[in-house]
């Protein structure tokens, strides 16, 4: 007998895999990547394309149409926070990196940007009028990090954003300082890793950070107005603010909290494809804008731990923590045939690689009860991820994760592939080579 849950599987894995019938290539939205709206505000590593969000969105809203809530475990600079308002959809995020979680506070609005532009007039007037070389904070390593005219003209930004009473500006003028540490710190650009320039290069490179400033802040707010007349124009502001519901908590997924009872209707998300250290080092990159910013700004509980070192938010991120039990194996063993069969692929490496890869895979192991304790029974996931290589080995994520969810009770609906046309991933580093494929995972918590 053909349920009508079979029949809503069947409509949406046609509806998705049709996309791609014409156009092979639809999924990697090549030369279709442009990021407009909040999406331009920071360049975080490894963000997801926005128009593929838009589109997963679209196709599960035209079969379920009474989705209201969606979840990103994994929330990153908030691709998906972003979507889901475009389609005036609530949303809940979490991340463990406290500048993810600031870039999802500055996007979730408010949208006053007529407020904002005259914000930034007279905030850019108090940075230029302000003659103190005083520098503002103080960290271990400030000196190898930043030149110090640099420094001295980042404290006069500071200043001023500190001068500033509200605290949605605040927010929006913190995530430009952030740019623009990103890109006049000592540390190299083409690498997520924190890296020191050559010293030739340090003390000769031009750089005006306020100039810099300027032209983020500048860029930002009109991205800021666009959305907000795309929300108005669809009727999902009021008097600036966005009509639905918008949940963000710094921690970490391992740990969510599910006894509010409150469940949401589809994740989607991007969780890291490997320790960070080996992959994508989401701290490490996050260390030197977030020295610049007010931690209270940030998050109501303190975040002073998350920087004792530039490795603390990587250490306490997937992976992280390498102290695996031979228990952890079994555990994942008894989950997935395929993490089974790489154990046996890596057996003649260094055990330190072996200890790497279970270390993650238990750790995701440990965030998909609590995930799909949020999610309502006969929700969808959508999981995109990415197949990186240890040893020349290739480890399946993709059919790990699926292994695992599976176990869980959750049914795999399709597994839609992408190419990566020009996602920039570590590219300097022995363990994970550039990733040229993902796949999309569409599954379905049981009801
Ligand atoms: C691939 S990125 C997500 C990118 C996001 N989709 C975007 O478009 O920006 C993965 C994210 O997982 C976060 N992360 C890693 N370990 C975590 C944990 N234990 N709990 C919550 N977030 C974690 C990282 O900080 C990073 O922001």
């Amino acid at each position: 007998m053909i349920t009508a849950s079979d029949k809503l599987n069947r409509e949406l894995k046609e509806r998705l895999e049709r996309l791609a019938v014409c156009d092979r290539d639809y999924w990697s939205f090549k030369g279709n990547s442009r990021r407009e709206h909040g999406h331009g505000f920071f360049q975080y590593p490894a963000m997801m394309v926005p128009q593929m969000a838009r589109a997963i969105l679209a196709e599960v809203c035209a079969v379920h149409p009474e989705t209201k809530w969606v979840f990103d475990p994994f929330a990153g600079s908030g691709t998906i926070l972003t979507e889901s308002m475009l389609m005036g959809l609530s949303f809940a995020g979490c991340d463990i990196n406290p500048l993810a979680i600031l870039l999802c506070r500055t996007k979730a609005g408010p949208f006053f940007h007529k407020a904002l532009a005259d914000k930034v007039h007279s905030l850019l007037d108090r940075i230029k009028t302000d003659m103190d070389s005083q520098i503002e904070i103080d960290f271990a390593g400030r000196d190898k990090w930043f030149r110090n005219d640099v420094q001295i003209a980042l404290s006069k930004i500071r200043r001023a954003i500190k001068y500033e009473t509200t605290i949605w500006a605040r927010r929006f003028f913190w995530i430009a300082l952030a740019e623009t540490v990103r890109v006049t710190s000592n540390s190299r650009t083409s690498t997520f890793k924190l890296h020191t320039r050559p010293s030739f290069e340090i003390a000769t490179r031009s750089l005006d950070p306020i100039e810099q400033f300027q032209r983020v802040v500048e860029r930002n707010l009109e991205h800021l107005k666009t959305q907000s007349e795309y929300l108005n124009s669809n009727g999902y502001l009021n008097r600036g603010h966005y009509t639905k519901n918008i949940e963000l908590s710094l921690g970490d997924t391992r740990k969510l909290e599910s006894s509010d009872g409150k469940r949401f209707d589809i994740v989607i998300t991007s969780p890291p494809y490997g320790d960070n250290v080996t992959t994508v080092p989401y701290g490490q990159y996050s260390y030197l804008p977030l020295q610049w910013i007010d931690p209270s700004d940030i998050d109501s509980n303190d975040i002073t731990e998350y920087l004792r070192s530039t490795h603390e938010i990587d250490y306490r991120s997937l992976g992280g923590s390498q102290r695996i039990s031979e228990d952890d194996t079994s555990f994942l063993s008894e989950r997935s045939q395929s993490f089974c069969r790489l154990l046996k692929q890596l057996s003649a490496e260094p055990p330190d690689r072996l200890k790497k890869v279970t270390a993650f895979f238990r750790d995701l192991n440990r965030c998909i009860v609590p995930i799909l304790e949020k999610l309502r029974a006969g929700g969808l996931m959508f999981w995109t991820l990415g197949n990186r290589r240890v040893a020349g080995k290739s480890i399946p994520l993709d059919a790990i994760l699926t292994e695992m969810l599976e176990h869980e009770g959750a049914v795999l609906l399709t597994r839609l592939k992408r190419r990566i046309p020009s996602k920039r991933m570590a590219i300097r580093n022995n363990i994970a080579e550039t990733m040229r494929a993902e796949t999309i995972l569409v599954m379905r918590k049981a009801m």
